[in-house]
């Protein structure tokens, strides 16, 4: 699959290479260095390049948002028409601190995203994940049980191909419904970093579910 990295950060640009390791074609795009995503490519390898968000968007089927929330505007206008696109994003609404969500409780920022560019076909997912434990993930898919990523979406067949993505770096998908369950996620997801960034086993952090059926109850 073609897929178009808007914002090459920590997120973007550990996505974009581990889509890349998988055997996806990446268009590395917006950072502030143009030498930074023509090296994110050529160390990503395959058929990855580098690009504007324009020919990101133009030039394939899926893009992945990874941008700071004050950075949304910027990028969308700079990557144009998304009409038909699937929209990952993984993309926190904070404030310019990083302390506190702008957007939460009767909305959330992937549902703000929606309504910014309805044309698009919007997927919130690895937003609950920190940066540093993908390539470990990656490295582990082999292993069994996976790591759970939940990921949320209004649109089916947009949310079928972001678990295929998601299974692709390594996780097992965890489908958590429409795409207003992102005002459950996005908190979580700072609930992951609190653990990660200020807890005492470090950032490479992940997560899985685990059901208990009847076969554990006491009864
Ligand atoms: N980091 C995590 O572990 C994590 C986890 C969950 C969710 N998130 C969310 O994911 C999103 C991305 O986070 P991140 O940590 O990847 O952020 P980041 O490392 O700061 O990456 C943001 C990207 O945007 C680019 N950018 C910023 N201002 C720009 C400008 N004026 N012109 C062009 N490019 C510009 C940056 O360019 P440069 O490369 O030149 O800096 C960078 O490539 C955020 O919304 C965050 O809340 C992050």
């Amino acid at each position: 699959m073609r897929i178009g990295i808007l914002g090459s950060g920590l997120m973007g640009s550990k996505l974009g290479t581990l889509l890349s390791r998988a055997g996806h074609e990446v268009v590395f795009s917006y950072a502030r260095s143009q030498e930074k995503l023509k090296k994110l490519a050529r160390d990503a390898g395959g058929k990855s390049r580098a690009g504007t968000p324009a020919e990101a968007a133009k030039e394939t089927d899926l893009l992945l948002l990874a941008v700071h929330w004050n950075r949304f505007d910027d990028v969308l206008k700079q990557a144009g028409d998304l009409s038909g696109k699937v929209l990952i994003t993984c993309s926190l609404p904070m404030n310019d601190k990083n302390t506190e969500l702008v957007v939460a409780h009767t909305s959330s920022g992937a549902e703000e995203l929606a309504k910014m560019v309805p044309e698009a076909r919007v997927v919130c997912a690895f937003n609950t994940i920190p940066s540093e434990v993908f390539f470990g993930v990656f490295e582990a898919r082999k292993k069994s049980p996976r790591p759970s990523l939940v990921y949320c979406g209004d649109d089916a067949r947009a949310k079928e191909v972001a678990a295929s993505l998601i299974r692709d770096v390594g996780f097992d998908p965890v489908d958590a419904g429409p795409l207003r369950i992102a005002r459950y996620t996005e908190p979580f997801g700072l609930l992951i970093g609190q653990l990660a960034y200020e807890g005492d086993g470090g950032p490479e952090l992940a997560y899985q579910f685990e059901r208990f059926g009847r076969a554990h109850s006491l009864d």
